[in-house]
């Protein structure tokens, strides 16, 4: 390759956010060995909402988790913020995802015995936050994401949708420098799934959130500023949205869709 080149995209990919160089994780030892990422190479920078996409087994779950630190990689490295975190030591891991990451999962993980505001509000708590200030984010945090109604409601009387934007306030509401999102609208019917996407697409367009969401629902990638597609371990294919409007992003991830093949969902 011409050295120059080589240098100035090496320069280039410094304003990433996120950085993933040859990231690869092999389970297994003696007997069955599953390669999950094979040479998994990825940039993310400040601001980009991206949607990772792939059939059932292909490697999502396994990359959102060595980019979370709950799994290690087994080769290569991934970096946040210029930091090397697949090096963390085990003591700084903790105090790494509550001060640098947001979590959504499929299911939300609220803690039952605490309302919706409460919920949010453990975020920050946690972080020594003085309780006026803790107060007056989440209910600035509830108006923008319109869940003032159920900030008083437990978990156990909300509807799934409701946890949902919950779980999504409490990822946000510590200013994180990324938020990961493993299948959210999984369990959501196709409504509630909307309003979760849009919450997510105006925390990433009025909030400035960076956001890496997996998920195997076309609808859903159709919500992000890119979908990047990951077959096998490997990645397949990058679409950005640029200005193009939703419908005409969605059929394009449609299209990629159709050569992947597997179990992928369409709307
Ligand atoms: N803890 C584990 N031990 C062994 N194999 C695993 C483990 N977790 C995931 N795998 C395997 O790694 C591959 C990728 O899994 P996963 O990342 O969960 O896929 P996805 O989220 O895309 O459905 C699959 O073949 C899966 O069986
Ligand atoms: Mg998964």
């Amino acid at each position: 390759m011409d050295e120059k080149k080589a240098v100035t995209a090496s320069a280039g990919t410094s304003s990433a956010l996120l950085e993933l160089s040859h990231v690869g994780k092999v389970y297994g030892g003696k007997g069955v060995v599953t390669t999950a990422l094979d040479d998994i190479s990825l940039n993310v920078r400040k601001g980009e909402f991206v949607a990772i996409m792939g059939p059932s087994g292909s490697g999502k779950s396994t990359l959102l988790n060595c980019i979370a630190t709950i799994d290690s990689v087994t080769g290569g490295n991934i970096t946040l913020g210029g930091r090397v975190i697949t090096r963390l030591r085990s003591g700084e891991l903790s105090k790494f995802r509550r001060d640098e990451l947001g979590f959504i999962f499929q299911d939300s993980n609220l803690l039952d015995t605490l309302t919706g505001f409460e919920n949010i509000a453990l975020a920050l708590t946690l972080k020594g936050e003085r309780p006026r200030k803790v107060e007056q984010a989440v209910s600035d945090l509830a108006r923008k994401l319109g869940i003032e109604e159920v900030l008083q409601k437990y978990p156990q009387q909300m509807s799934g949708g409701q946890r949902q934007r919950i779980a999504a306030a409490r990822a946000i509401v510590a200013s994180p420098q990324l938020i990961l999102a493993d299948e959210p609208t999984g369990a959501l019917d196709s409504k509630s799934s909307a309003v979760l996407l849009e919450v997510l697409e105006s925390m990433n367009t009025s909030m400035g959130a960076t956001i890496l969401m997996v998920t195997h629902d076309a609808f859903a990638a159709s919500y992000s500023s890119r979908t990047v597609f990951v077959r096998d371990g490997r990645l397949f294919n990058d679409i950005n949205r640029g200005d193009c409007p939703r419908g005409d992003y969605y059929q394009r991830i449609m299209e990629v869709m159709a050569f992947l093949g597997g179990d992928l969902d369409a709307r």
